[in-house]
């Protein structure tokens, strides 16, 4: 028999397990066993490595370090470099630690003191220890004082548990200054730190201008990082007191590695490591749009990245100097229309929603105020500008007493602001305030009241005459949840009346349209006490009388489940029908999932949770309530999303209402939208519970990948979304169809289960589809147990209108935004 030798690469193997198992022994330093070039000690479980290291290969310059041992971060990341601006040009050196406790960097050959550390209290007893944090610390052996600590003097990388900020006492500021390049550690100008003028703000700076500000710190997150809302794999922390004030982060997952960085280019950048495929992805960084550059449109102007031009002026305010500003250049701000007017106290306040507070530097705060007394506090100063609560909770007060600068707005977890304005400033409608217009007002207001009250009383006579039953009571020309029919007595849908929603909607004013959905447009509105609504005006080619859609209607309000979109109510007036839901702030996943900026907001846990949301309200409207309903539109803009963007599924069972029978069958109408329709549904109106099953695939896929199913993305242009879904998954290449902008980490177990059920749900055949119980289950349970999936229907972005196009039909459609109507011509 042979004998085995073992291999070079087996012993490569032995000896590095053996080196880094020694290792914890080696996680000091003592004044008697200096560190000297080559050499390395590494933390107790081996996270980080100090020694020394030479970045440029083309020059001898040798600096003292920590960087990231390679068993954990592949790829080598230094986190700390003591001697930045002091290298070892052409010798090596020693790290030594003195009697008292002073780190010393010694060149050999010359005995001369190249670096030392800083601000270190003296230590009878001194030992340097390198922790599993990263932090490099220097304490007494015997009572553990720690007399100097890496922590306190950060380069450019911030790790958990490491505080930027200040030590009030001491006059310690710990900021992040970026490398020079990537083969040269000194200071370059690029310094991310927290700025203790007026409200602690985090700012960063190229020299000594301002290049990003990332704002006060609202309770929860910094006020112009509005992202860190969706982080839930983070804990932030803002401590601020007499003694410091600092930021700080940690992980909920200590196996997640991250940290934040200022870059060579005057970014700053969250990092997270992943370990397939073993690099470091950029989870978050700033500054990012045109208005993240330090104040674009001047004082009192707002900068809204989504609008065209970006500035604009606040509410009462116009550009100061109007030809720059039409020149798209808004930095010189905008003036007041009309100048305040302070002592005869008649100034109020415009809102500005959504955000991001104005520079702080010297704005006063004081957290024991509340909204209305911060409110008063403002208008008591001739001098303050503008108000908002400090933390987003609705706690705090913080008050501007100069003009306001950097002021921009978000879509998405910003704050409310408000800013002082003169009367005549204040809307709109209210800028005759004359008292003759007053008068004429208020003979207006009487002349119509007269009037109603007329017809009320006439009215009142007629019904008296007709029906005896019929209660009317003055309540009702305030209460808008007055019935007006009591014939149907177990009614328990409120009925509103039009007058009540022509006002809340200020008479359906573009300004409050949301959307134009499948069935009529649908309008923000906002009842007499506040309540916020979403008002859906069906389109007049609904078939069924009233007493039909009341019955629809009351069946549709049954349904109650918290994916599913609550009707609070409705309103009939003649031919107009409309139906009165709760509002969802969010809008609609549409408006996340394909926009390339916003769909970073959604990650992947939040994805994940979506697709299980809507499953699990599409499978109660299948099977859990006591009728069964086929949705029929299913589809992204038809998802809602709350204020903790929680899916709501919209528009259900509206389809009945429409005059449909209820049961599998072909319909004479087909409505759906394009992209979503299942094959036997787009092409013979066949319709069943599989069909939504089909639209909820199509969904999940959208989801998971952040595209639209007709949308011109791929490789070959004639592939859809599902088309390519399927030839990734045939590739075995499924995950590369995940949005690149679920960073940095998403569960590519829970993706594959998503993309797979997504497959299932598209299949051609309906009978191979599962049905919505099926659905739940496998998204809840391992991939490998699921069935393999055949090939999709309509993969191609030619769809069934090649096929209506040649036979009597009338399509009338548009893509995707709109649902579709199509009518066989009999
Ligand atoms: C270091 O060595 C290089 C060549 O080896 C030389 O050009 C350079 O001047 C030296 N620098 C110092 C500071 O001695
Ligand atoms: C530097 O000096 C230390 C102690 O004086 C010694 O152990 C080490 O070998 C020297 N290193 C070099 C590269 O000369
Ligand atoms: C510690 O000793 C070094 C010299 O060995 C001296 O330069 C330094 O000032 C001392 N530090 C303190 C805090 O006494
Ligand atoms: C701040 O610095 C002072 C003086 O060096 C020190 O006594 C104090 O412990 C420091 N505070 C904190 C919280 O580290
Ligand atoms: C960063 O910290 C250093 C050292 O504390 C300080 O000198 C410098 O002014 C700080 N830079 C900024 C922008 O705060
Ligand atoms: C608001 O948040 C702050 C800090 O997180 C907390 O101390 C305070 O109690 C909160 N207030 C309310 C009303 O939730
Ligand atoms: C710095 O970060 C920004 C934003 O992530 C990035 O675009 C840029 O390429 C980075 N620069 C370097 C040198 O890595
Ligand atoms: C107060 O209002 C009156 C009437 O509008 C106006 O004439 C007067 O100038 C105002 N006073 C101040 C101090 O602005
Ligand atoms: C108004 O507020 C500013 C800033 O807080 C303060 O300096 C000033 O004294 C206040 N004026 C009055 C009249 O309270």
């Amino acid at each position: 028999m042979r004998k085995h030798s073992p291999s070079p690469f087996l012993l490569l193997l032995l000896c590095t397990l053996f080196s880094s198992s020694l290792s914890t022994a080696s996680d000091t330093l003592t004044p008697d066993s200096p560190l000297s070039d080559g050499d390395t000690i590494v933390s107790a479980k081996g996270t980080f490595v100090l020694g020394f290291f030479a970045p440029n290969p083309n020059s001898n310059n040798r600096y003292v370090g920590i960087w990231y041992n390679k068993f954990k971060v592949s790829v080598r990341t230094y986190v700390w470099v003591a001697n930045r601006n002091d290298p070892l040009v052409n010798i090596t050196g020693t790290l030594s630690l003195t009697a008292n406790g002073t780190l010393v960097i010694i060149a050999n050959n010359s005995a001369v003191v190249v670096w030392s550390s800083t601000g270190s209290s003296t230590v009878a007893n001194p030992v340097a220890q390198i922790l599993d944090d990263g932090n490099f610390v220097v304490k007494d052996a015997k009572d553990q004082f720690v007399a100097w600590q890496s922590f306190g003097h950060p380069t450019d990388t911030l790790l958990p548990g490491m505080k930027l900020g200040w030590n009030l006492t001491s006059g310690l500021n710990r900021n992040l200054t970026a490398w020079t390049s990537p083969t040269d550690p000194s200071s370059s100008p690029y310094t991310m730190a927290i700025d203790i003028l007026g409200d602690p703000q985090l700012i960063l700076w190229s020299g000594s201008t301002r290049t990003w500000r990332g704002g006060p710190w609202n309770g929860a997150r910094f006020s112009g990082i509005p992202e860190m809302k969706t982080y839930s794999m983070f804990t932030f922390q803002f401590v601020q007191n007499q003694e410091e004030v600092y930021y700080t982060f940690g992980l909920k997952d200590p196996s997640i590695i991250s940290q934040l960085i200022v870059n060579q280019t005057g970014s700053t950048q969250r990092l997270v490591w992943l370990d397939q495929p073993r690099q470091w992805n950029v989870f978050w960084h700033a500054p990012k749009d045109q208005c993240d550059v330090v104040s674009p449109c001047g004082p009192m102007g707002v900068c809204n990245p989504d609008d065209s031009p970006i500035c604009d002026c606040v509410q009462g305010f116009v550009p100061k100097n109007p030809t720059n500003w039409a020149l798209r250049d808004g930095t010189d701000g905008c003036t007041r229309k009309t100048p305040l007017d302070c002592r005869n106290g008649t100034d109020g306040f415009v809102l500005v929603s959504e955000a991001k507070l104005p520079d702080t530097s010297s704005s006063t705060v004081d957290m024991s105020l509340s909204l209305d007394q911060c409110r008063a506090k403002c208008l008591g100063n001739c001098s303050c500008t503008g108000y908002a609560n400090a933390y987003v909770n609705g706690t705090g007060c913080i008050i501007w007493t100069t003009q306001l600068t950097d002021l921009r707005v978000w879509a998405f977890g910003g704050q409310d602001l408000y800013v002082r304005v003169a009367a005549a400033d204040l809307s709109p409608t209210m800028e005759q305030s004359h008292h003759s217009g007053i008068v004429a007002t208020i003979i207006a207001i009487a002349a119509a009241l007269g009037i109603v009250l007329l017809l009320s009383v006439a009215c009142f006579v007629c019904e008296m005459r007709r029906k005896k039953r019929v209660e009317f009571t003055s309540a009702s020309f305030t209460n808008p949840y007055n019935y007006q029919d009591t014939d149907s007595k177990d009614l328990d849908l409120p009925l509103y009346d039009l007058t009540t929603i022509v006002a809340a909607t200020d008479n359906f004013s573009a300004t409050n349209k949301l959307g134009e959905g499948g069935f009529g447009p649908v309008f923000m509105g906002t009842l007499e006490d506040g309540q916020q609504i979403a008002v859906k005006r069906l389109a007049k080619t609904s078939v069924q009388g009233r007493t039909e859609f009341m019955n629809e209607i009351e069946l549709i309000a049954k349904l109650q489940h918290r994916n599913l979109v609550r009707l609070l109510g409705c309103c009939i007036h003649g031919e107009e029908k409309m139906l009165i839901y709760e509002f969802m702030p969010n809008r609609s996943l549409d408006v996340f999932l394909f926009d390339r900026t916003k769909c970073t907001l959604l990650d992947w846990k939040m994805r994940y949770e979506m697709i299980m949301g809507i499953a699990r309200g599409l499978l109660y409207l299948h099977q859990d309530s006591r009728f069964r309903i086929i949705h029929r539109d299913l589809k992204a803009s038809n998802i809602l999303l709350d204020k903790e963007m929680n899916p709501k599924i919209s528009d259900f069972g509206i389809a009945r209402i429409f005059g449909e029978d209820e049961t599998q069958a072909n319909t004479r109408k087909v409505v759906g939208t394009y992209g979503y329709m299942s094959p036997e549904y787009a092409m013979d109106g066949a319709f069943s519970v599989k069909s939504d099953v089909f639209s909820f695939g199509v969904l999940v896929l959208e989801i998971v990948s952040g595209k639209k199913n007709r949308g011109v993305y791929f490789v070959k242009a004639d592939l859809n979304l599902l088309g390519h879904a399927w030839s990734l998954w045939k590739q075995g290449s499924s995950l590369e169809l995940v949005d690149e902008s679920i960073i940095p980490k998403y569960s590519a177990d829970e993706a594959l289960r998503c993309i797979k059920v997504g497959l299932l749900c598209v299949q051609e055949r309906p009978e191979d589809r599962p049905a919505m119980s099926s659905v739940v289950l496998m998204l809840g349970s391992g991939s490998a147990l699921l069935p393999q999936p055949k090939q999709p229907g309509f993969i191609s972005t030619k769809g069934p209108f090649e096929y209506s196009s040649s036979t009597s039909q009338q399509a009338s459609y548009s893509l995707n935004e709109i649902s579709l109507t199509m009518c066989e011509g009999r």
